[in-house]
């Protein structure tokens, strides 16, 4: 598969009233389309930093990034906008839905902000294919405060996914929800890796970790790669599946 994210020698430093502190490393990191990996490491270690620095939320201090191999270290923010709605999809730990309408139309949301207005037709084709894909289209009437939270996430997910985004960043997305609904979502995540989408993960779950194909550990912002757990079916082997109410 294609090379989408290189990352080489990525600093990011706060300047502070005090001492400037340095978040991230000298950060080193290649994710290929159709990856998942996973960021795990303690509070405070960088974690969230590096997903902005991902998503050009936030430039680096020093080192390069190269996105499907062209250079964006240096962007411009109307350059990163525009790359951000065309290449990305964002998942956190709050699911940020517009309460006062239903799981289609926060999904549509995404389209209207990102592509101007679709033809209405095709914006239902697509709101309703992300809400199939992440197994919740018989929900696509209710609103948020009649879904279970592991569904509100799923609505989420899917209005991350419904711009076709090459790349997945996920913060948390687990945080708020018990064990077994954070197991549905984490497989909604990775489902979007079987078409193509490269999936970072950032989570504190180690069972939501070890299903990644790689899991990377910042520790006080050096990123390293952990050995690759020994598994005769690979990481995504038992995976819980989709569909049906959380
Ligand atoms: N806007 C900011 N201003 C000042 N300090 C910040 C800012 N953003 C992050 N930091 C500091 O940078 C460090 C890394 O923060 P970051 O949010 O990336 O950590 P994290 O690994 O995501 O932690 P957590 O697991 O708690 O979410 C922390 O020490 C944090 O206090
Ligand atoms: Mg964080």
């Amino acid at each position: 598969m294609s090379e989408l994210i290189r990352l080489e020698g990525i600093s990011k430093v706060l300047k502070g009233q005090k001492e400037p502190r340095t978040i991230l490393d000298g950060v080193d990191l290649t994710v290929r389309a159709g990856e998942s990996v996973a960021i795990v490491g303690r509070s405070g270690s960088g974690k969230s930093t590096l997903l902005s620095v991902l998503g050009l939320f936030d430039r680096p201090d020093s080192g390069t990034y190269q996105l499907a191999g062209r250079d964006i270290s240096r962007l411009r923010e109307r350059h990163a906008a525009k790359l951000r709605s065309s290449h990305f999809g964002f998942v956190f730990q709050r699911f940020f839905l517009l309460k006062h309408l239903t799981a289609a139309q926060n999904v549509a949301m995404a389209l209207i902000n990102g592509q101007g207005w679709l033809p209405r037709r095709e914006r239902r084709t697509r709101v309703m294919r992300a809400l199939e894909q992440v197994g919740i289209e018989h929900l696509a009437k209710n609103r948020p405060a009649k879904m279970s939270g592991g569904e509100q996430q799923r609505v989420a997910i899917a209005r991350a996914l419904v711009r076709d985004p090459r790349i997945l960043l996920a913060d948390e997305p687990t945080g708020a929800l018990d064990t077994e609904t954070g197991s549905i979502v984490i497989s909604a995540l990775q489902e979007a890796t079987t078409r193509g989408c490269a999936l970072i993960l950032v989570t504190h779950d180690r069972d939501h970790a070890a299903r990644m194909g790689r899991i990377l550990d910042l520790q006080a912002g050096i990123l390293t790669e952990r050995a690759p757990a020994l598994s005769v079916n690979g990481p995504t082997a038992q995976l819980p599946s989709l569909g049906g109410p959380a």
